[in-house]
């Protein structure tokens, strides 16, 4: 998960990083009021999670109430990227004496941990990266030993910054460490790390990522989740236990294991190539114990997608068997049907491993509206493809 500058600012706080003071605002009438509260020259900045918002137009400096309103004005409503701003953060202005860059993330090559550092921070991070890769120092950092204070100056000066900033940026430094570690983030940007004109060194930007592996230890982190940018489907699926992920496809995929689900994925998109490009509509893993209500819960998101045309449901059996899961399909077909949300779309079903035959047997015996057996994983591909194709005419 992705925060906005804002939280990631309040993050900074409590691990006693210094950052601007800051209230957000959702209007310019808002915005006037933050203005007037933290009194002076402010800065008004979009909050999206995407970078570069400065370049686009949605960082803007305001001499007072008033021009911080008409600031937020232009930004609200603005696009970037592809994001639109629903909020801003009116800000103290700082004075700046200079820019450096600073990043702690995870280096999965390398399986360690990563700090970039360089004093020639600021918008034009990418650029200097680019031209000029020496001004720009990556250290390793050990899991095991960590970034103490020592370690953290070292970083600094490896980056380039003067002996006036060392100090102040080492403690911050070793406090987003701290910040890194015990958050479980697989990133912390500060872009610019700020020399102001007193001397202090200060996070003007943060963008955090936090790691959704570790959310388990982490209870504070759901209430910094944006409710309002998730999938509707997709929280209905988190809603139930659910592993699965919207696509922009019209073929609704379940499957039992990541890896089986994934292969699926491929081979509907090729299979789905003849018949107007026919792609999956979605990722679902069942997991392991497919029971009725896991399979008919699993039916009734790929359901509610209007773009679903046809499902494919691609099962190998094996500790959970198939005719485990014929009986989870056929339950969860009645189950549907009671609710009156009976399955209206065609289904086909590819059963294989453990007890085949006796779940292609349960599923025959039934003889569900809609329901085709077909053997393999390619055929059963190419059927849901086609009847997906046919849907549309
Ligand atoms: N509180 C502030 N006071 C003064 N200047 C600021 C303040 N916040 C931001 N700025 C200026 O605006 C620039 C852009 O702001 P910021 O880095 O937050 O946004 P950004 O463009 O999204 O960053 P990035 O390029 O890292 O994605 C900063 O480099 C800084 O010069
Ligand atoms: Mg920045």
């Amino acid at each position: 998960m992705d925060l906005f500058e804002h939280q990631a600012k309040d993050l900074f706080a409590a691990y006693g990083i210094p950052v601007p003071r800051g209230i957000v605002a959702h209007t310019p009438e808002e915005a006037r009021g933050a203005a007037e509260q933290l009194t002076g020259r402010v800065v008004v900045k979009a909050q999206v999670k995407t970078g570069g918002r400065g370049k686009a137009g949605g960082v803007k400096l305001a001499d007072d109430a008033a021009d911080a309103a008409k600031k937020a004005t232009e930004i609200l409503g603005m696009d970037i990227k592809g994001h639109t701003v629903h909020k801003v953060l009116v800000e103290e202005a700082s004075a700046i004496a200079e820019e450096y860059y600073f990043s702690f993330l995870l280096d999965r090559a390398n399986r360690d941990f990563l700090a970039i550092c360089s004093a020639s921070g600021g918008m034009d991070i990418e650029e200097v990266a680019h031209t000029a890769p020496e001004k720009v120092a990556k250290v390793s950092i050990s899991p095991l030993t960590g970034v103490d204070r020592t370690k953290a100056k070292e970083i600094a000066q490896a980056g380039g910054l003067p002996a006036r900033a060392l100090e102040g940026a080492a403690e911050l430094i070793e406090k987003l460490w701290c910040a890194f570690v015990d958050e479980d983030a697989t990133l912390v940007e500060v872009n610019p790390m700020i020399l102001a004109a007193d001397g202090q060194v200060k996070a003007l930007d943060g963008k955090v990522t936090l790691d959704d592996n570790a959310a388990f230890r982490q209870p504070d982190h759901e209430a910094l989740a944006d409710k309002s940018a998730e999938d509707p489907l997709e929280a209905a699926a988190k809603a139930r236990d659910l592993n699965y992920v919207k696509l922009d496809g019209s073929v609704g995929i379940i499957g039992n294991g990541a890896g089986l689900v994934m292969s699926t994925l491929d081979v509907v998109a090729y299979a789905g190539e003849p018949f107007g490009g026919q792609r999956p509509a979605n990722f679902l893993d069942i997991g392991g114990g497919a029971s009725a209500e896991v399979m008919a819960a699993g039916l009734e998101i790929i359901l509610s997608d209007p773009s679903v045309r046809s499902i494919f449901v691609n099962v190998f059996g094996g500790i959970t068997a198939c005719d485990a899961v014929a009986n989870g399909v056929v339950a969860a077909f009645r189950l549907l049907e009671e609710r009156g949300e009976a399955v209206s779309r065609p289904l086909v079903v590819r059963l294989d491993g453990n007890n085949a035959a006796l779940g292609r047997q349960i599923l025959a015996d039934a003889n569900l509206a809609g329901v085709e057996l077909v053997d393999t994983m390619d055929d059963a591909a190419r059927r849901a493809a086609e009847l997906a194709a046919v849907g549309v005419s």
